[in-house]
């Protein structure tokens, strides 16, 4: 049988988990096993060995990750769980969060003991009131049973643990812009390097992971980094939790081996398209992923599939654009997204993606020109990698460059047909 680690013990039906019923189904045994006879360094080298790879989008070895931590430098250490979800169409991690809060901060406890870590926070999303709830009634009730705190299990190892609510800024979830957030300051993003395992919170070494990943660390203290690597199809371990919204019949969230193509996800999860509407495009996870289509849909939605066809797994959540409505307008509606949420820090970012969103606008109203669509082609260079101070006006650009490469038809008839041609279908 297929196994769900993450998401085993989640019941839409019931309260997640409290203590006593995580530990009945094994909940903190991580935890004891890691404490009584395992070494920083050892935690650390399983993690590298089970080829973890960061969830919140970008991939990155998490063992990796945490081995630029300078254990030798004495002095504080902290943990941050980015649990400040707000790419568009993503809600994964909100369903660890309100379904096994304390699975969650097991692997926090684990994750700071290998890094050394006294303090760690949860960094979470403004919006999610109910995941706040959960989260902050496990924490009380890990302190109560002597998993945070000092002498954790008996041994010299001390951690406190807070919940850090944001205030509803897509920015503050980079990991540099989130640091400034917790010190008190703007939430702009911080030149790397130095990265944040060297110089993070109040600069010192501070280790910023997603909250699908640390979830996985109690999972592969106790069952290994080869039972971890056996769950994926794909070299890239482990399960994903893969979402669809959109025109389909079943949208929602699964956690599935990690390497299920697009198409299964679509049509055995998702339960195809809606009666009446064909799928022409997807972004694979979230709105900064360039658009993949028909011709992809056999890829596998592992990191590296992803990448050879062109786009990026991201958060694994497809956002699925079907016939019916206009690729112009929902590109429109995803840089009107990025425009706001710029910080504003660096110059390419801030005047262009509002520059982006007025063209897009002017197409879609039916009033763009022939040199509109040049103009979004030199943004898209513009405001794409190394021009700017941070990956959001680049994740910004992945839509759109590929809406102009696979959609290029639909942008050529607004300027023809001075108008929308979806005006009246979509909705
Ligand atoms: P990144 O690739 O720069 O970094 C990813 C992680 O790896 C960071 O923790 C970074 O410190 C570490 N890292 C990368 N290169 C390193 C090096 N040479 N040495 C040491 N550490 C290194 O990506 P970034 O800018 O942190 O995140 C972009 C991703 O975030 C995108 O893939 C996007 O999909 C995702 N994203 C997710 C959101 C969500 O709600 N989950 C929201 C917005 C973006």
């Amino acid at each position: 049988m297929m196994e769900r680690p993450l998401t085993e013990h989640i019941s839409s039906t019931r309260a997640p988990l409290n203590l006593q019923e995580y530990e009945a189904v094994g909940g903190y045994q991580a935890l004891r096993k890691v404490m009584q006879q395992m070494t920083p360094q050892e935690v650390t080298a399983l993690i590298k060995e089970s080829n973890l790879r960061g969830r919140g989008g970008a991939g990155f070895s998490t063992g990796m990750k945490w081995s630029f931590v300078p254990m030798e430098v004495s002095g504080p250490k902290y943990l941050v769980a980015n649990a400040d979800e707000m790419e568009p169409g993503t809600f994964k991690d909100r369903w660890l969060l309100e379904g096994n809060p304390h699975q969650l901060i097991e692997g926090m406890i684990i994750s700071a003991y290998a890094i050394q870590a006294t303090l760690s926070f949860v960094f979470l999303r403004w919006a999610y009131k109910q995941a706040a709830q959960e989260i902050r009634k496990a924490i009380a009730e890990a302190y109560a049973a002597g998993y945070l705190g000092n002498n954790i299990l008996g041994k010299d190892f001390h951690l406190e643990m807070q919940l850090h609510t944001g205030v509803g800024r897509y920015m503050c979830g980079e990991e540099t812009a989130l640091l400034n957030s917790l010190e008190g300051k703007r939430a702009t993003p911080r030149a790397k390097p130095p990265f944040p395992q060297v110089s993070g919170l109040f600069g010192k070494p501070t280790i910023v992971n997603n909250v699908e990943t640390l979830s996985f660390i109690p999972h592969i203290i106790n069952k290994g980094a080869s039972w971890f690597q056996s769950l994926s199809y794909t070299s890239d371990g482990g399960t994903k939790i893969y979402g669809v919204s959109g025109k389909v019949n079943k949208p929602g969230a699964w956690e599935l081996p990690m390497g299920v193509t697009m198409r299964e996800l679509l049509e055995d999860h998702a339960g195809g398209m809606k009666n009446g509407y064909r799928f022409r495009g997807a972004l694979p996870g979230g709105a900064s992923t360039d658009f993949l289509i028909e011709e992809h849909l056999d890829v596998k939605m592992d990191f590296t599939g992803v990448a050879a066809a062109g786009s990026r797994l991201g958060t694994g959540t497809m956002v699925v654009l079907d016939d019916k409505t206009c690729p112009v307008g929902f590109v429109h509606n995803l840089e009107h997204f990025f425009a706001q949420e710029s910080c504003g820090f660096c110059t390419p970012c801030r005047e262009g993606l509002p520059w982006t969103e007025k063209i897009l606008y002017a197409l879609e109203q039916g009033r763009g020109t022939a040199a509109d669509l040049e103009q979004l082609l030199l943004h898209t260079r513009l405001l794409g990698p190394g021009n700017t101070f941070c990956a959001l006006a680049p994740g910004a650009m992945e839509p759109l460059q590929s809406a102009l490469k696979y959609f290029r038809e639909d942008f050529e008839q607004h300027i023809q047909a001075k108008k929308c041609p979806y005006a009246h279908d979509s909705h």
